[in-house]
């Protein structure tokens, strides 16, 4: 059981933002305030294809502010990536970052961002406050509601030889600001809505249940939990309703909030390991391990599991265990699958277990987990 107290030392970071519709327009206007002249334009080709990155490009040019597009990136930004685009910040002079899209554009936009600063591999960066330079000025503009790394210290690059995902927490991955829109994410289709969905929950139920989390951390994290639970499902329904999505937008902004000050825990290392390995969705890995790392947690975190369960659940009076109720929750999403479904294998366990124990999110797990205590979760997701 851990031992918390309200008088342990915490800080609290996060980025200015602006949030509501329309915010994504306000684009050129902090470019300009933020004294960028020459933009590098993150995106994914998917997020160029609905309109989005264009629309963003409208608005520096309405301000006057040339920019290059760079979205050479995949689901899952591997440090190739990054370094690319390092290449095409520095030949383009460029004097600051714009990203628009999901967490992959973001990551890799951060990636980009302290590797010309530092003029450094991304690999060297990986770990905890292992940035000396600070970035170039960063704007985020979200089209999904789940990273969070429009106000997050964190960034996750694939490392493509060791096929594993690195995480680099950093003060200086926060943007400069996010533009929180909830008019993107109309264009989202149902899987990523649900993935990226799961993505939230599980921020802000790690960051809960983590060993560092704060009075500070706690009301974000409780309040996501509860804005999913209430606007997910209702947002697939109606996947163009703007109220809908921002709630959505909101629980991202909160369980980020939560879990950039709190980190995270099991789910967050295995899952890392598991799409480091496979290239899997990562909302959809979290989703496919969160039950089962809270079975194994429980015991070190039982009244903080108990108050999540009590929001999963149906009603004030009707108590659901939380593993059960993270279960039954993603069912009604409709994720049915298991881990071996999805492709993993039982002989890769060991391999997969080795490197979620060396991820930094395992330092803030609320149980000290062995490789062995591992290898029995990715067992059980199986
Ligand atoms: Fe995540």
């Amino acid at each position: 059981m851990i031992q918390r107290s309200q008088l342990d030392l915490r800080k609290f970071v996060a980025p200015e933002f602006v949030c509501g519709h329309g915010a994504l327009q306000l684009a050129g206007r902090y470019a300009r305030n933020l004294g960028m002249k020459q933009v590098l334009l993150v995106t994914d080709p998917g997020v160029r294809a609905a309109g989005w990155a264009e629309a963003v490009g409208e608005s520096l040019t309405e301000a006057g502010i040339s920019f290059t597009v760079f979205d050479s990136i995949s689901v899952n930004p591997r440090s190739r990536q990054v370094m690319s685009g390092k290449e095409v910040y520095l030949s383009e002079e460029c004097t600051g970052i714009v990203a628009v899209g999901g967490g992959s554009p973001m990551d890799c936009a951060k990636g980009i961002g302290i590797a010309s600063s530092n003029m450094q591999d991304i690999l060297a960066f990986e770990g905890v406050d292992r940035v000396p330079v600070p970035a170039p000025p960063l704007i985020c503009i979200p089209t999904t509601a789940g990273s969070s790394a429009d106000v997050s210290q964190f960034a996750i690059i694939t490392d493509e030889e060791r096929k594993r995902k690195i995480a680099i927490v950093s003060k200086a991955l926060v943007p400069d600001i996010s533009l929180l829109d909830p008019e993107p994410l109309t264009t989202m289709p149902r899987d990523l809505t649900v993935d990226t969905g799961m993505d939230t929950l599980s921020h802000a139920i790690e960051a809960y249940v983590s060993n560092a989390s704060s009075p500070m951390t706690d009301v974000h994290a409780l309040e996501a939990i509860r804005l999913v639970r209430s606007a997910l499902p209702a947002a697939l329904e109606e996947p163009e309703d703007l109220n809908l999505r921002f709630s959505t937008l909101l629980a991202s902004l909160h369980a980020g909030l939560a879990f950039s000050n709190a980190s995270l825990g099991a789910v967050h290392a295995m899952a890392h390991s598991l799409g480091g390995a496979y290239d899997l969705a990562h909302g959809r890995c979290n989703a496919l391990l969160l039950e089962h790392v809270i079975a194994a947690n429980y015991e070190a975190a039982a009244d903080r599991y108990d108050r999540i369960g009590a929001i999963l659940g149906n009603g004030p009076d009707e108590r659901t265990p939380p593993a059960e109720g993270v279960a039954a929750f993603r069912k009604t999403l409709g994720i049915t699958e298991t881990l071996a479904e999805i492709g993993v294998r039982e002989d890769a366990i060991p391999a997969l277990a080795h490197g979620a124990y060396a991820d930094p999110c395992m330092v803030t797990n609320p149980r000290n987990l062995a490789c062995e205590d591992i290898e029995r979760i990715y067992e059980h997701a199986l």
